[in-house]
């Protein structure tokens, strides 16, 4: 089988080890408000804090060749022009290698002995990418080398800058002064912000507009600049500006120089943006530009970048024995959960940067995964979702990064967005014991004047859902629920219509049984909550609540062999054995099992059985089968796909976890592992078939009924890296933040015997000692705590900071 790279487990990277990977395969530096995506040839994008609003380069998706911008270096050597990256100029090279590390890519290109490697970075604290480039001479003889980089800047609004040509082809402006270059388009009028493109050496020419610098009807990979090896000093004005610099250097045989290349974003106050007519004031760049102007600072920062790495992934930490659960566990799950805690589903290589902002319920959920690394950070994000609630509990679906203001094309009416909040919450609360974050005075709709306590916005979610039931007792579905597909309302026969914010027909009757799991499930939590905040009467109120729902899906939402999924418009049953396509969903049954639903009555271990039979492949848990094969006007979006991809068949990676989870209620540890290891990256065998990154997830791989069976598309930005981390770390592994202390409860596979786990937790820290006797089943849990034995394996949360010793058997 065709392999492209493999785990350096002791370096934390990711080394790919040739170019031509099945689709690009990406890295994202930074991780506060500079990002960079960049892919294993050195394409990509950066943006400040927005993808949308604040793109600093240009991108191009939908392009052939696939993977068009980037920042680049280009080389002459002697006539002969190439890119360490392979691409653009795609000429062959004679050793090539990525390494794709926490918040930094390394990418190696050698070709006649001349090698050269460069190493990119969005420093911890710094608003820039930056990039130091080492040229060595490995051959017998001198080389005069002619080195060219090259950014293109977007005209900062990405959306405009891919459509709006009859104004942007004249708005592009630019200043140059010395080795630096300044992007300054719409600086005249109303931004205060621009970006910079330097190196930290005497250039021997520039270019600043792009076909001047490409040559009329060329490509990135022929630009006429570097063929014919002369910078065009050109300067741009209007049309298309780039930042590129051309260096010019001997090296003997053995020599090797290094050069830094900053890409930074630069913000002044009003009355201080120029410094003379339309000259920009260009102190923060040169604060910039003089914090990396040399080899020792740019090792500084690498160091405090990788100790910051060493601090996070030292909080949950596990020898299991199983070294390819252990680097999913240990570094790479973490890894993507910080940069879906970041990104949401703003921008990826599939997600534009234009599309979807942060997602309420994407968001919330992906706080699951990340709560443990910054709590303080997740306490805002979880006030800045909450400031997008409307006043009936109701949100806003999605929320722009920079303004924070919710997304109004899309709207509200996603029915399970309420319950996430609580869900959100309830974690960061067992994580940290701060229910400070309950008083919090939170906005609703961003509206100050109508600001209530964070806790009052999580009645409003749980009631939202008391309030809107239907003729079941069920939650009534609104325009979806986590199924963003399954639109019981849309009827929508419009082409190009938005399946997701059309309601052709709001019946008041499409019930969602997810929603149902959704609202048992966090029932307790609620009530929890409720009582920390003094809220007596409303805890007393869960209970009844809670049964109600039980008893409605009990009596209503039982198939025989397995949980409904809906009642659609008409309150026929969706996902039945009676429905002639859509016979079985994975959700409910991952969901109303992990909120216990139908455990004593038998039928969580039933359905969990009809998961296996139907629904389990090679590849993973399918979301439902058979996979429609004609469009549903009753259904949506769901039946618009091909049969075996997304919400329609497709492995949804996102919701298997749920059956891990699931699984360890009832005590299936070999279940709950098996199903953990279909679609965990690295336990991928086939790569060329997997097509997108085998170090992190994707959101969906094609179901058994697709012609690509096994091909996974949308990686990086998806809800299953949370999930994921947390069925590992709490479902399997049973390290539990509970709100009074840290519970012990494993439910493992008969494979992992032995184990050895970390937990940094309220200040304390836990080395944790693992025996599995117990042989495929949860079996029965003992804990001690420095030598002392626990009952209900519950450890109380320390009073004060220490380090304790426990051991847990399973039998
Ligand atoms: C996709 C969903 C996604 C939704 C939101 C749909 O086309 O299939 O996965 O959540 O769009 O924009
Ligand atoms: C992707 C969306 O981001 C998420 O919100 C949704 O739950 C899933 N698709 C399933 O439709």
């Amino acid at each position: 089988m065709e392999q492209y790279g493999y785990f350096d487990d002791a370096a934390r990277e990711y080394v790919i080890t040739r170019p031509d990977t099945p689709s690009p395969w990406i890295n994202y530096l930074g991780c506060e408000a500079f990002f960079t995506l960049m892919s294993n040839t050195g394409g990509g994008y950066s943006f400040y804090k927005d993808a949308r609003m604040l793109r600093i380069t240009r991108y191009r998706y939908n392009n052939v060749p696939t993977d068009a911008g980037g920042q680049y270096f280009y080389i002459n050597d002697g006539g002969s022009v190439w890119t360490p990256g392979w691409m653009p100029v795609r000429a062959k090279l004679d050793a090539y290698e990525c390494r794709h590390g926490l918040g930094y890519t390394r990418i190696m290109g050698e070709k006649d002995g001349l090698k050269a490697c460069q190493v990119s970075m969005v420093p911890f604290g710094s608003d820039a990418l930056v990039t130091k480039l080492t040229l060595e001479n490995k051959s017998g003889a001198a080389k005069d080398v002619s080195l060219f980089s090259f950014v293109e800047f977007c005209l900062w609004n990405a959306q405009d800058d891919s459509t709006n040509f009859q104004r942007n082809f004249s708005t592009g402006e630019v200043e140059i002064e010395g080795s630096a270059i300044y992007h300054k388009t719409e600086y005249r009028e109303r931004r205060n912000h621009y970006a910079v493109y330097a190196v930290n050496a005497p250039v021997q020419g520039f270019d600043t507009d792009r076909d001047s610098f490409l040559g009329a009807y060329r490509g990135f990979d022929s630009p006429a600049a570097v063929f014919e090896d002369r910078s065009r000093n050109s300067v741009a004005s209007g049309w298309a500006p780039i930042g590129s610099h051309n260096l010019k250097f001997t090296l003997a045989p053995g020599e090797s120089r290094s050069f830094i290349f900053l890409l930074g974003y630069c913000e002044n106050p009003q009355d201080q943006k120029f410094v003379a007519p339309n000259v920009i004031n260009k102190a923060p760049a040169k604060k910039l530009l003089d914090a990396f102007k040399t080899e020792a600072q740019f090792d500084a920062a690498f160091k405090a970048l990788a100790e910051y790495w060493d601090g996070l992934l030292s909080i949950y930490h596990v020898s299991s024995g199983d070294e390819k659960l252990d680097r999913m566990v240990n570094v790479w799950n973490q890894y993507q959960c910080m940069v879906t805690f970041n990104m949401s589903r703003s921008a990826s290589y599939f997600e534009s940067g234009i599309g979807r902002g942060m997602g309420f319920r994407d968001s919330s959920q992906d706080l699951l995964g990340f709560m443990h690394l910054i709590p303080s950070r997740a306490r805002e994000r979880l006030i800045d979702i909450a400031a997008t609630q409307f006043q009936d509990g109701s949100a806003y679906h999605q929320y722009q990064p920079l303004t924070k203001r919710g997304n109004f094309e899309v709207g509200s009416g996603f029915n399970d967005d309420p319950l996430w909040l609580i869900f959100g919450v309830a974690a960061y609360v067992k994580e940290t014991g701060d229910i400070s974050i309950l008083s919090e005075n939170v906005p609703f709709d961003n509206d100050e004047t109508v600001a209530e306590s964070m806790m009052e916005h999580l009645r409003r979610s749980y009631h939202y859902t008391i309030d809107h039931k239907g003729p079941h007792g069920l939650p009534l579905i609104g325009r979806a629920d986590w199924n963003d597909c399954l639109n019981l309302n849309c009827f929508s026969s419009t082409p190009g219509e938005s399946f997701q914010t059309t309601a052709n027909f709001e019946s008041g009757v499409a019930e969602s049984l997810f929603i149902a799991g959704m609202f048992v499930g966090v029932s307790d939590d609620y009530a929890r909550l409720c009582r920390e905040f003094g809220w007596q009467e409303e805890a007393d109120a869960v209970p009844a609540h809670k049964q109600a729902m039980e008893q409605a899906v009990l009596r209503h939402g039982w198939d025989g062999e397995w949980y409904l999924r809906a009642y659609d418009a008409y309150g026929h049953k969706v996902g039945s054995n009676e429905c002639e396509e859509g016979k079985i969903y994975i959700e409910p049954q991952g969901f109303l099992v992990m909120a216990g639903v139908g455990v004593k009555e038998g039928y969580a271990q039933k359905a969990l059985d009809s998961v296996r039979k139907h629904l389990l492949s090679e590849h993973g848990v399918a979301i439902h089968t058979p996979p429609y094969t004609r469009y549903h006007l009753e259904l949506g979006e769901i039946s618009s796909y091909p049969p075996g991809y997304k919400e329609n068949g497709g492995i949804f990676c996102h919701n298997n976890p749920w059956i891990v989870l699931a699984e360890a209620v009832l005590g299936h540890g070999d279940r709950a592992f098996d199903i953990y290891r279909r679609t965990c990256p690295s336990y991928i065998t086939d790569q060329k078939l997997h097509h997108t990154e085998p170090y992190v997830y994707s959101q969906m791989v094609a179901g058994p009924y697709a012609p690509r069976f096994g091909q996974a598309k949308n990686s990086w930005l998806t809800g299953t890296a949370a999930w994921t981390f947390y069925a590992a770390s709490q479902g399997i592994l049973g390290i539990k933040p509970e709100f009074d202390g840290l519970k012990i409860d494993p439910c493992l596979p008969a494979f992992l015997t032995d184990l050895k786990l970390t937990r940094k937790f309220r200040g304390s820290t836990y080395s944790i000692h693992m025996l599995n006797r117990a042989g495929g089943e949860k079996g029965r849990v003992r804990v001690t705590v420095d030598g002392r034995e626990i009952g209900g394996g519950l450890i109380p949360a320390d009073k004060a900071p220490a380090a304790h010793e426990v051991t847990v058997t399973l039998e």
